[in-house]
């Protein structure tokens, strides 16, 4: 059978009839510690953990009202009780000031005396109970604190390795695709490969290009978060825009619609900013084009005219456009109506790419008529002539 434990009690008193006399009263309820000097007590304190302290004043050595000092610089929730004699009553409430619980005059009233232990080892419990409570409290939040920012940072892991995906898809659907024409043609071919080596060599091409983007997109990736990023070049704006035509051109095939690209010859057409961004930049604009005009009849034009020091790149659809509902939202993240076939993140990421090299990106739609994405971006200082 187990039972609780018994409070315990801790007197210091350097006389041995009022020691002996709390022993024998207090004995039966508590386990009861005697000590009798404050140094033992001290000792015993930190021992035994005592629930209630009583403690003379006048002693020897360090005095009561010191040695509740020190008491107090081991433990601030023992009650601590001043046992005052014949004119010491002063003193003992100068002791309650100083931190002592209460105090019992000797020679002590039996019962009194034993209310009032009774009262302060509850009294002590409360205030360890209600310190363990407050600990576990505070650890809990510390814990929720922790949690939250581990959210957030796996929420901003989640955003980012979604836009990486995003990214690889589209060259990687598009190796994907030559690949599968490659070895179509190889079947076909098997005995005539000379004649169609031409055709063949072309596809293998592409397939490099493809995958050396997949390359640049897996280092920009694993650079993110860092400020020496793949380094801003000057880049022609027409070159740009042909790789862009090739990075879709399977996509044109499969809709059977037709790319055009229209970029004015003469054009001082340099931007600065890093390749890899701007190609994705403007592969997403010219990709949702083509997912949005029909089949066959679709067509997507891409229109570059210089303003100042400015050039505008227009890619224009003639697709179903944009509800004005939607036309609000299109730049937030994750908003898509292509339920799964859709990330939503593709114009997210465009104007951040764009807004990042100083351009602003803005989109205009009739219903039924068409949309318009309109891009301007700062042309490349020095080199560009005005
Ligand atoms: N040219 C367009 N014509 C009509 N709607 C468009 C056009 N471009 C974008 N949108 C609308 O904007 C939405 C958001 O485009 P965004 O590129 O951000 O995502 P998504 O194309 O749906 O997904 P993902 O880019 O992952 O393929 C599209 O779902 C579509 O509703
Ligand atoms: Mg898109």
């Amino acid at each position: 059978m187990s039972s609780t434990p018994l409070s315990k009690v801790l007197v210091i008193d350097d006389e041995l009839g009022p020691r002996e006399s709390l022993r024998i009263l207090l004995k039966n309820e508590y386990q009861v510690f005697l000590a009798e000097n404050v140094a033992s007590g001290l000792r015993l304190l930190q021992e035994q953990g005592p629930d209630v302290i009583l403690l003379d004043i006048r002693m020897p050595g360090m005095n009561g009202i010191d040695g509740l000092t020190e008491i107090r610089k081991l433990d601030q929730e023992v009650s601590v009780l001043i046992l005052t004699g014949f004119g010491t009553l002063e003193t003992a409430q100068e002791a309650i000031r100083r931190g002592a619980n209460d105090y019992l005059k000797k020679p002590f009233d039996t019962r009194e005396m034993q209310e009032t232990v009774r009262k302060h080892v509850q009294r002590t419990h409360f205030q360890r109970r209600h310190r363990q409570t407050t600990e576990a409290l505070r650890q809990i939040n510390q814990m929720l604190i922790e949690e939250l920012a581990s959210k957030d940072r796996m929420a901003q892991m989640g955003q980012k390795t979604a836009e990486f995906l995003h990214d690889l898809r589209n060259p990687l659907t598009a190796v994907l695709g030559y690949v599968e024409l490659l070895g179509d043609e190889l079947r076909q071919s098997k005995d005539k490969l000379g004649s169609q080596w031409e055709e063949t060599s072309e596809f293998l091409q592409n397939i490099e290009k493809n995958l050396e983007h997949c390359r640049e997109l897996t280092q920009m990736w694993l650079q993110l978060g860092r400020k020496d990023r793949q380094a801003v070049q000057v880049l022609s704006l027409a070159e740009l825009l042909h790789e862009v035509a090739e990075s879709v051109h399977l996509q044109c095939l499969e809709r059977g619609c037709q790319l055009k690209l229209d970029i004015p010859s003469g054009l001082p057409c340099q931007i600065e900013g890093e390749h890899v961004q701007l190609v994705r930049a403007f592969s997403n604009l010219v990709s949702n084009a083509l997912d949005a005009v029909a089949e066959h009849t679709g067509s997507v034009a891409v229109r570059c005219r210089q303003e100042g020091p400015w050039v505008e790149i227009r890619i224009v659809d003639n697709g179903p456009g944009i509800a004005p509902e939607n036309l609000t939202r299109i730049f937030e993240p994750y908003f898509s109506t292509k339920g799964k076939a859709g990330t939503g993140l593709g114009l997210f990421i465009t104007q951040q790419v764009i807004v990042e090299r100083g351009g602003t990106i803005a989109a205009e739609s009739t219903p039924g008529a068409g949309a318009t994405f309109i891009v301007r971006l700062p042309l490349a200082k020095k080199i560009c002539k005005p």
